[in-house]
């Protein structure tokens, strides 16, 4: 029987997943199936149904997306480190009868970041805008990079001050509110992580903390020049870059460790790339 996979969401039908790993698997070699799953909003129970079903069928992992990933994350046997931290799961493992999670948006984005885009984060100034799943996704592998300093910006400040509390406040890492980045200074690199771009707005961020040099990452994707994208080029910043390439990133880490083999993402990414202007 093929090892089947699947991503599982709802809405699912804009998912790139099913794309994304069929790519992969061509390109290595690898004979499996990977389809899309819209989950049962309800009942309560409904998401743990379908992935046992998934299990029984010959499923050997899954992607989950919104809005289940808590629910996988209650589901799951074992949990990474860094899904735990997310509390949050964006792929699954089935072996031996238990459910392994793993949260690999994190490190797709910093893959991206590093790999992709050339920016080596160590020694840098990075801020992360909002502290919403997102970013607890991506605090680990953001600070296993070494940044100099990693400020999390939020409207609601006691939800990045609880975001750092968890991994423990340091010199190098701290949170704030937005009017706290007007005497900061500029960042080498600026990620929005907001849901704010998802319609349309911008985060109140002051336009001095983009750095001419730096990098600016908007976490969304195919949306063209965000309301952010556009304020770091009025700022001047040349490196703008949108989501696209963490998707495929997180993708690949997920592939890796299904299958043991990991595939070249640069074609895949040319292909899904929207051209931002
Ligand atoms: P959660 O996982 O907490 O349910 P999320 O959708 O992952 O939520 O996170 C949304 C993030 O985008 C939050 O950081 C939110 O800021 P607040 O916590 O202050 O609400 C942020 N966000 C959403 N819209 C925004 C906007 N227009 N400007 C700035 N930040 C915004």
């Amino acid at each position: 029987m093929t090892d089947r996979y699947a991503v599982i969401g709802n809405p699912i039908g804009h998912t790139k997943s099913p794309l994304i790993h069929g790519l992969f698997a061509e390109a290595t070699g690898q004979a499996l199936e990977y389809t899309a799953i819209e989950g049962p909003l309800e009942p309560r129970e409904g998401f743990a149904q379908t992935v046992k079903a998934f299990i029984a069928a010959g499923g050997k992992g899954m992607n989950v997306t919104a809005p289940f990933k808590l629910h996988a994350f209650e589901l799951a046997d074992e949990r990474s480190e860094r899904a735990t931290l997310a509390g949050a799961v964006n792929a699954m493992k089935f072996e031996n009868g238990r459910i392994i999670a793993e949260n690999f948006d994190g490190v797709g984005l910093v893959r991206d970041i590093e790999a992709n885009l050339q920016r080596p984060m160590a020694g840098k100034r990075v801020l992360i805008l909002g502290a919403g799943g997102a970013v607890r996704g991506a605090l680990l592998p953001f600070l296993a990079a070494g940044p100099a300093q990693l400020v999390i910006a939020n409207r609601d400040v006691a939800k990045a001050e609880a975001l750092v509390a968890q991994v423990g406040a340091g010199q190098s890492l701290r949170a704030c509110g937005y009017r706290e980045l007007e005497a900061m200074g500029s960042f080498d690199l600026v990620v929005n992580a907001t849901s704010a771009s998802l319609t349309g707005q911008l985060p109140p961020v002051p336009p001095g903390v983009f750095s001419p040099a730096g990098t600016a990452y908007e976490l969304a994707y195919g949306k063209g020049l965000t309301p952010f994208l556009r304020l770091a080029r009025n700022a001047g910043i040349q490196g703008v870059a949108d989501g696209v390439g963490m998707l495929v990133e997180q993708a690949a880490e997920a592939f890796a460790w299904w299958r043991g083999v990991r595939p070249d993402t640069r074609a895949v990414i040319d292909r899904l790339t929207v051209p931002l202007d």
